[in-house]
Order: C-alpha cells, then sequence, then structure tokens
C-alpha cells in the first residue's frame, strides 16, 4: 500500500511511468464525474506523470478538440476550486484523445491499437479503464486481446474493473473466469472506490498505530459494531442498473463488507498487497454462513415509498422513473453477521445500508460492554452508558470516543462526553477516492484494489439471502422516504439495548 495517510502519500510518491489512460465509457456518468474529475485534480497536483495521455472511448461521432472542449465543460462544476486553472488545463487538454466506436465492434479495438501505437505514438504503458456496463466487461477484454492490446510487450497493460464483479457467486466466477483467459492477475485491478477513501484508510492507522486500543479490540470488551451508511438521495435515474441490483448487491456485498474486514482484521505482517488482502480475506472466511433457514433472523429488506423532507414531498421508489411498478427490490438492507474467530466470537456485526433515509451519514460504530459491576446503582447514575468509538467516513469525518463523566455539581450524575480526534484539519484538502485509486494503478499497486478471493468470500456470504429473497418477491416492507428505515429491522438486534447510531453527535438515548 502506498501509505495510509492518503494526503501524505500524494505528495510523497515517486512519480509512476507515462502511460495511456484509456476510458471505455468516457461519455458516461462515472467518467464524467469521478474519473476526469480525478484525473484532472492530479494534473493540478503536478501528479500525473509526463508523457501521460487520456484516451476517451465512446459511441458519440466526437473528435479529439471536441471531446476537449466538453471535457472542459464538465470538469468546471466539478472542480474542487469551483473553476479551472488556466495553466493546469491548458496542459491536461493536450493530453486528450478520443475514438469513436461501439464496444462490441472488432474494428474500434483495432482503431485504438492503431492510434496508439502508430498514429499518436502515446506511451505504450496503458491502463483500460471499463466505465461501462458489467455485461460489457467481458467483451471488452476479449476484444481487446484478439488485438493484442493485453500483450506486455512494448509496457506493461492494466485492467480496471468497476463493480459490480459478478450479480452473485456464479456470475462473478464465470467473469473472473473470462478476464483471466486474456489478463493475469497481475495486470487485473478490481476497484472499490471505498478502499480509497481517506477516512477509511484512518481505520487501519488507527487501530494499527495506537497501541491502546488493541488489548480492547475483542469479544471481551466489545459488544457489538455496526456499519453503516445511509443515503439522502434517492436511485438518481440508475433504474436501469439498481432494479437488477438492490441495496444488499450494491452496497454491502462490496463497500460494506470491506469496511467490516478493515475493522475486524488481524495485525497483517507487512502493509504490502498481498499481506493485507490475505488478512482482509482470513476475515471474510470466519464469517458464519446463513444457511436458508435463518435468512429472516439474520437480514432484513425494505424499499421506501412516498415520503417528506424539510416540508418537501419525495416520491417512492416504484414512482422512480424506469422502475417497474411491481418492484420488489430493495432500497434499504440490513445483515447481522458474526466472526467465527477467537478476537470475534459472539460479537453481532450489524450492517445496514438505505436510499432516500433521513440524512447522509456513513459511519462505523463500536459500542463497548458495561463495566462488569454498577458501582453507581445506588446513586443517581441508575444506568451507566456504554462507551463508543465512532468512525464517522462521511460527510462527518471524524474520529470520536464516547466516555462518561461526572456532571460538576454536588449530585453523582454522570454525562456523555466525546473525546475527538479527527482525521482531517479544515484547511486540509478533502480528496476524492478516485484520485489516491487511479494513482495506484498507475504505480502498478494492488494495496487497495480486490483481490479475486475476496470477492469471491463477500459473495458466499450474501449468496445466502439473495437466494432466499429472490423468492420471497411478493412482499417487501415499506419506510417512507426522508426517514430513518423500517422499525421492523431493530428485530435484527440480539438485545433491547442495542439501537442504530444514525448520526456521530453524542448519543443521548435512554
Ligand atoms: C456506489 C453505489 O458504488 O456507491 C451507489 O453503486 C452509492 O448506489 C455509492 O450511492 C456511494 O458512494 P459514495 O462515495 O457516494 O458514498
Amino acid at each position: 500500500m502506498a501509505d495510509v495517510a492518503q494526503g501524505q502519500a500524494l505528495n510523497e510518491r515517486v512519480m509512476g511511468d507515462a502511460c495511456t489512460f484509456v476510458i471505455f465509457g468516457a461519455t458516461g456518468n462515472l467518467s464524467v464525474n469521478k474519473l476526469l474529475p480525478a484525473l484532472y485534480h492530479l494534473e493540478e497536483a503536478g501528479r500525473l506523470p509526463a508523457g501521460t495521455a487520456i484516451l476517451g472511448v465512446g459511441r458519440r461521432d466526437w473528435d479529439d478538440e471536441y471531446w476537449r472542449g466538453e471535457v472542459e465543460s464538465a470538469l468546471a462544476p466539478r472542480s474542487r476550486a469551483g473553476h479551472l486553472d488556466p495553466t493546469a488545463f491548458a496542459r491536461f487538454r493536450e493530453r486528450l484523445h478520443f475514438v469513436t466506436g461501439d464496444l462490441n465492434d472488432p474494428a474500434l479495438y483495432a482503431r485504438l491499437k492503431q492510434r496508439i501505437e502508430v498514429e499518436a505514438h502515446l506511451p505504450e504503458n496503458v491502463v483500460f479503464y471499463m466505465a461501462i456496463r458489467p455485461a460489457e466487461f467481458s467483451i471488452v477484454s476479449a476484444n481487446l486481446s484478439q488485438v493484442g492490446l493485453h500483450r506486455e510487450t512494448g509496457g506493461w497493460r492494466r485492467l480496471v474493473v468497476e463493480k459490480p464483479f459478478g450479480y452473485d457467486l456464479e456470475s462473478a466466477r464465470i467473469l473472473d473466469a473470462r478476464l483471466h483467459r486474456d489478463f493475469s492477475e497481475e495486470q487485473i485491478f478490481r476497484i472499490d472506490h471505498y478502499l480509497g477513501k481517506g477516512t477509511i484508510q484512518n481505520i487501519l492507522v488507527f487501530r494499527f498505530a495506537n497501541l491502546l486500543l488493541e488489548p480492547l479490540w475483542n469479544r471481551n470488551y466489545i459488544d457489538h459494531v455496526q456499519i453503516s451508511h445511509a443515503e439522502a438521495r434517492g436511485i438518481e435515474g440508475r433504474a436501469d442498473y439498481y432494479d437488477g441490483a438492490g441495496a444488499l448487491r450494491d452496497m454491502i456485498q462490496s463497500h460494506l463488507l470491506q469496511m467490516l474486514t478493515l475493522v475486524a482484521m488481524e495485525p497483517p505482517a507487512l502493509l504490502d498487497a498481498e499481506a493485507l488482502r490475505d488478512e482482509k480475506v482470513k476475515v471474510l472466511r470466519s464469517i458464519r454462513p446463513i444457511p436458508a433457514s435463518a435468512v429472516h433472523a439474520h437480514a432484513f429488506r425494505a424499499q421506501y415509498t412516498r415520503g417528506m423532507r424539510d416540508g418537501r414531498r419525495m416520491a417512492g421508489y416504484l414512482e422512480e422513473q424506469g422502475v417497474p411498478p411491481d418492484s420488489t427490490t430493495e432500497t434499504y438492507a440490513a445483515l447481522k453477521l458474526y466472526i467465527d474467530n477467537w478476537r470475534w466470537r459472539g460479537v453481532p456485526f450489524y450492517l445496514r445500508t438505505g436510499k432516500a433515509l433521513a440524512a447522509n451519514s456513513s459511519m462505523v460504530s463500536i459500542r463497548f460492554k458495561h463495566p462488569p459491576q454498577q458501582l453507581f446503582r445506588e446513586t443517581a447514575i441508575e444506568s451507566l452508558k456504554p462507551n463508543w468509538i465512532l468512525l464517522g467516513i462521511q460527510p462527518d469525518e471524524c474520529l470520536r470516543v464516547e466516555l462518561q463523566v461526572k456532571q460538576a455539581g454536588l449530585e453523582m450524575r454522570s454525562r456523555t462526553t466525546q473525546l475527538d480526534a479527527s482525521y482531517r484539519g479544515p484547511d486540509e484538502a478533502q480528496l476524492d477516492a478516485y484520485e489516491a485509486l487511479l494513482l495506484d494503478v498507475i504505480d502498478g499497486d494492488h494495496s487497495l484494489f480486490l483481490r479475486y478471493d475476496e470477492v469471491e468470500w463477500a459473495w458466499r456470504v450474501v449468496d445466502p439471502v439473495l437466494k432466499v429473497w429472490a423468492t420471497e418477491r411478493d412482499f417487501i416492507h415499506t419506510y417512507p422516504a426522508g426517514a430513518w428505515g423500517p422499525r421492523e429491522a431493530n428485530r435484527l438486534f440480539d438485545r433491547e439495548d442495542q439501537h442504530w447510531r444514525n448520526t456521530v453527535a453524542r448519543d443521548d438515548d435512554p
């Protein structure tokens, strides 16, 4: 791994090789909203190796000049500063090239090869970024190999695969076998953009750079762990993809299980790609399988209906454009998992995600057990609240520890206070996850990318739930858009004193 302290990492990296960064799906959402802004910000920061070219591939009949204009208008509102730096953009625009074609047409790949190797003499090190529909991943990979673009004769060739990697365990296996016909594991980068977030990487620093926590980080002291990702927005016109996926596949199989591995893993011997991923896989393999008969006790799903936020009416899922009127796709999913190893046996991990909830809030909340003796029972401190560690991922990037302290005054009363160990100061820039990850691809660093066995074991965790849900398509719980999700989801909790933490603000619940 380049470095876990992201901001520092970007400044300390040694500049990688010049390369040609090919984007399949260059005019799509991911490219416009994430990849091009990330590449531009790397340009501003002087991090793109000299000679690097960016080659967009799309169906539109555009030439280089036209695409450059399009990129300029798309980047201006998306740049961190709110406007483009004229010198940096002048450099950036010179790097941009465009090739028109249909991904299913073999002639496109011949043209691509011609453009890279003959016409434009672009760098022979090539990243192929598949910012396209998953159904097209294997088509592109096969076509690249047909024209020999996968061969590392003049320089390296790397293939970046976006999530979702497969639709279930079986399709993930098929896809992997398909990609491996043309590319080696060394060449494949399976991206999970959550691993590029500074706050996620901070989980590792927090755990392994502070000796203080290690003795407490286990079943003896921790009551349960919550990993929660709430989004205020609905599906934002993505029905095409989302209705076939649902919340469990979209967020839990990938991002939330990755977060779980970082919270639960053993310290790796080294922070290199293999050691780190070995430890993550061990966690996934230790998750107790959910048998079909226990799916209802361990998993919960629901869908949002019409609701209100801040006095504004919000559409229900079935009213969203492109959603079939009888869809029972879940927009909310929660899971209770147990990790059957020495450290975690018996500690529930509750994972939850939902669209159209009350607020945007992504966090890991770790609740400690009660002290063994309620010493203050006879005084006004009737029931002590437990300690929590809260790792705010977004929008609050913070790390807080909740403790009980005595209230000032004559009475023996306690109150909750929070120690704040926030990760980013107000004057430190917030980098987008893609900036660090794209540089890692150029540097050939796999640490923050998924090895196939991670993907496979993550599918094994959710597959039994997906199978049962697929057979129960006639009913789904609902929750009004703008609320914190359905009350019925609380049935997953092992005990009555457990409840969802929705924000990193102080817990004033009774
Ligand atoms: C994507 C999911 O992978 O992650 C989206 O497909 C989700 O549905 C998004 O909204 C969340 O990412 P972020 O970085 O906005 O928290």
